[in-house]
């Protein structure tokens, strides 16, 4: 279905001046995403005349040389047929400094840098091993580098418990406040999150029908054909309930689930998304056995390519027991959701790249048709990945004599409806920092109120014998997950 609405979108609004530094430079997330996402919004028009980016690493290379680095990595995630003019124009803002982080001193030659640009606003990116979060805020501080108006933005992973979590919160807030500190989950940032704030709270029409007695049950898939990708050492010592659950799943459980904040402002959004987060049902011990299933894949084939099991991936264990794939039903016990299960589940290796919310709504409560559909017949589907769309699910007659009914799909595509290119999340976060907007970053109490959730399910399969339940690579994970919802008399949306 087409949009028939009138695109009203405009211009991007230029950015304050700004400097912004980027601590893991050579990183993979700086080369994939974050230059990429600088350059899409450079592009857009959006940079203002005084703009500069410092990527720093540990090696001392010449700037010209990290120029070219950023160019070789860069391009392939930028879009086919790049003008070379941009780029090169572009990366006159771009600026290498070759720092150990570790080094108190070393940050003098960042603060004769950024000496004389007190008015810009000022961002430290780290995208670093968490492990450093502390010894660099601690350094940029006895450098004299944080101003009232700076910030920091933590990439994940944010700790591996509740405890860890905890102590990245107390190091980094002893330096910074709260209000300037940005914890990124990049699933905020994806146009379909934005997307569902709009559905829910621009609209008066869906408002009567999100609650228990109207939908029926919610499911939230994060499914990934990809594998490890060269990350084996760290992913075995993650898996899928930290990697993936802890953070994008509950936050996207969230925006779905939260009451409508008063506003828009940050920490009415965030009060709403954290009582959601307080009011998720505890899993521990034995509920942990019935509510929850992980799995590890073995050797398969994913898009027609034979691939190798997880335990014969580069850096992995050989008797591993990490999980590669995690299914939840999970409660949230409120008045507005007592009763409706969530399930959640994500996994990698698995039969398509896929990420959406699927909303079922309850059936008729008495059908005048003869030969009605047994399934519930109304569905929501946010879909975020491949494509953001909303497609929306009822029942209409079948052409013809007889008075049949069948599911037709009213589908709306985001990126076709829209005029102006989607911003990818990182474009979007990456303003949202530099613009001052925390509403799309989560604050210490919500992670703190995350991991305590999900501490009790890690200490249960800590407790417990088993292994994670195998699944062939390129299946939809464990046939435990099928059984899970289907005890429910449900079954997975979009598994065949
Ligand atoms: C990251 C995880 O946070 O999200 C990765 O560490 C995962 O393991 C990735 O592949 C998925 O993000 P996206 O945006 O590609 O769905």
């Amino acid at each position: 279905m087409a949009a028939s609405s009138t695109d009203r979108s405009t211009p991007a609004k230029q950015l304050p001046d700004f400097d912004l530094v980027l601590f893991g430079g050579s990183g993979d997330l700086a080369m994939r995403k974050l230059l990429p996402a600088l350059f899409r919004r450079y592009l857009a028009g959006q940079f203002p005349p005084r703009a500069r980016i410092v990527s720093i690493a540990r090696t001392s290379i010449e700037r010209d040389d990290y120029l070219a680095q950023v160019e070789e990595s860069s391009k392939k995630y930028l879009p086919a047929g790049l003008d070379a003019t941009r780029w090169t124009a572009f990366s006159s803002n771009l600026d290498y400094l070759g720092l150990d982080a570790t080094n108190a001193s070393d940050y003098q030659m960042l603060a004769a840098k950024l000496a004389n640009d007190a008015a810009a606003v000022r961002v430290f990116f780290l995208s670093t091993a968490p492990a450093l979060f502390e010894t660099i805020c601690r350094n940029l501080a006895a450098a004299q580098l944080v101003t009232p108006g700076s910030r920091v933005v933590l990439e994940k992973p944010l700790g591996q418990d509740r405890a860890s979590a905890d102590q990245i919160n107390r190091n980094v807030g002893a330096i910074f406040p709260e209000r300037q500190i940005y914890r990124i989950d990049h699933y905020l940032g994806k146009e379909a999150v934005q997307n569902l704030l709009a559905l829910r709270f621009g609209n008066s029409l869906f408002e009567p029908l999100w609650r228990r007695g109207r939908i029926r049950h919610v499911q939230i898939t994060v499914a990934e054909e990809l594998g490890v990708e060269g990350r084996g050492a760290f992913y075995d010592q993650t898996g899928a309930l930290r990697d993936m659950v802890q953070n994008h799943l509950l936050q996207l459980l969230c925006i779905m689930a939260m009451e409508p904040p008063v506003s828009n402002h940050p920490d009415a959004v965030r009060d709403e998304k954290l009582k959601v987060l307080r009011a998720l049902k505890p899993l521990a011990g034995a509920d942990v056995d019935a509510n929850v299933v992980r799995g590890q894949y073995r050797a398969g084939a994913v898009a027609g390519a034979p691939v190798v099991g997880y335990l014969e991936e580069k850096g992995i264990a050989a008797d591993s027991t990490t999980e590669t794939y995690v299914a939840i039903r999970a409660h949230i016990d409120t008045w507005r959701w007592a009763g409706v299960p969530f399930y959640l589940r994500t996994g990698k290796r698995l039969q398509e790249q896929v990420a959406d919310i699927v909303i079922h709504f309850e059936d008729v409560p008495h059908s005048i048709f003869e030969r009605a559909p047994s399934s519930s017949a109304n569905r929501l589907v946010i879909s975020l990945q491949p494509r953001d769309s909303i497609t929306l699910t009822i029942m209409a007659k079948n052409p013809g004599e007889t008075m049949r009914l069948r599911p037709v799909d009213l589908r709306l595509d985001m990126a076709e409806s829209a005029r102006t290119p989607q911003l990818d999340a990182y474009e979007r976060l990456l303003t949202d920092v530099i613009k001052g907007n925390l509403t799309l970053f989560m604050r210490c109490d919500e992670l703190d109120a995350a991991w305590r959730w999900i501490d009790p399910i890690r200490e249960a399969w800590l407790q417990s014998d088993e292994r994670p339940k195998s699944y062939t690579a390129g299946s939809w994970g464990p046939a435990a997950a099928g059984s899970l919802i289907g005890r429910d008399g449900y079954a997975w949306h979009g598994e065949i």
